[in-house]
């Protein structure tokens, strides 16, 4: 196998309300692999967004908003690249090649179409169904090999797998021809876990933790202020027993469990370590600790997200610059791809634009 140097990817969806849930099973961690020694892009997904229907308005300020969060998190844009999807071509220009190496078959077995499309499947729109091959295209435009990911994208990770792989076996004499070895896409891994994988509804457990939830204190904003935090974990769904000793002592107990983790997630540390401290005390002492916890992690970031979205200008010039350096390096893949697949071409695409 050909030897790929490591780049971390990584795309948020800019569709609203970003919580609790995107932040440590996403952002969190975004910022952490900023210490890994790789370079590591990270996406404002906004050609995913308009799968389903946008207002415009709305869909320029959450572009924003996820960006400040990203800002505010402590992701820093002169040692990663931070841009916007719709500012570098060359993603839906790849999802086309992508296009035609996916199967029907393989999209078919796609779940979250089958969520998200529900019933009324003929009326998805096709942008919707084909979500996944855009989403090879994000990450293999810059050959990347680690992407951190929630559990929900498992399936779809596994399909980019899919495609580098065909697209190696199909095209490997061509590949080979054009100096790139025995493979010219990486099989990228995905990089899921940690103790909050799965961040779950502060009113229901067996939940997942999500925006479109009726109930606003089933979750965490990042822009809820120190008051609403405190007040959401004071009013989190538990049960009457003590915190267990044991982490086996979590099985059967979703809301627990659930508290147990986001302590985990924010403090850096394991629901065994968690347990060590708090394992037979009761919620009325665990909640107030895990409030403050909470308070003096993510009040700061709410803080710093005002500061930024007040001034969209300076947000507009971070993406300005980080779309440049994605598409120097997009543009690159770009060229390779058309010599594989057989296209001609009028010599380096980017110079020639420039
Ligand atoms: N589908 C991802 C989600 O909803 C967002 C996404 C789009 C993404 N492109 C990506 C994530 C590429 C990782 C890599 O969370």
């Amino acid at each position: 196998m050909a030897a790929f140097t490591e780049l971390v990817f990584s795309g948020v969806q800019p569709t609203g309300n970003l919580h609790l849930g995107n932040y440590l099973g996403a952002v969190k961690r975004f910022v952490e692999m900023q210490d890994r020694d790789a370079q590591c892009l990270y996406c404002v997904v906004d050609l995913h967004a308009i799968t389903v229907w946008q207002d415009p308005e709305a869909l320029r300020g959450q572009i924003r908003e996820v960006t400040a969060a990203f800002l505010a998190a402590g992701i820093d844009p002169k040692r990663s690249i931070v841009f916007n999807q719709s500012q570098v071509p060359q993603h839906a220009e790849l999802a086309w090649v992508f296009n035609c190496v996916a199967r029907l078959g393989w999209l078919n077995r796609m779940t979250q179409f089958k969520e998200k499309a529900g019933k009324d499947r003929e009326n998805a729109s096709i942008g919707l169904y084909d979500y996944p091959v855009l989403m090879a295209a994000d990450i293999l435009a810059y050959r990347a090999t680690h992407v951190p990911v929630g559990e929900d994208q498992k399936q779809h990770l596994e399909l980019t797998r899919d495609i580098a792989q065909k697209f190696n076996t199909d095209f490997a004499g061509s590949i080979a021809a054009h100096g790139h070895g025995d493979a010219f896409f990486p099989i990228t891994e995905p990089l899921i876990g940690g103790p909050a994988a799965r961040v779950m509804s502060l009113r229901d457990g067996t939940k997942k933790m999500s925006k479109s939830d009726p109930s606003d204190n089933s979750r965490i904003n990042l822009t809820d202020d120190a008051d609403a935090i405190a007040q959401k974990i004071r009013r989190a769904k538990t049960d009457p027993e003590p915190l267990p000793s044991e982490v086996a002592g979590l099985k059967e107990r979703p809301e627990a469990d659930n508290l147990v983790g986001i302590y985990a997630a924010l403090a850096g540390i394991t629901r065994e370590e968690v347990l060590r401290d708090f394992g037979g005390a009761q919620f009325s002492a665990f909640k107030p600790a895990l409030a403050d916890l909470a308070v003096t992690s993510l009040a700061p970031i709410a803080g710093e997200m005002r500061r930024l979205t007040a001034d969209p200008g300076h947000i507009d010039a971070v993406l300005a610059d980080g779309s440049a350096r994605a598409e120097t390096i997009a543009a690159q893949t770009l060229d390779a791809v058309k010599d594989i697949v057989g296209f001609v071409r009028r010599g380096p695409s980017l110079q020639a634009v420039r």
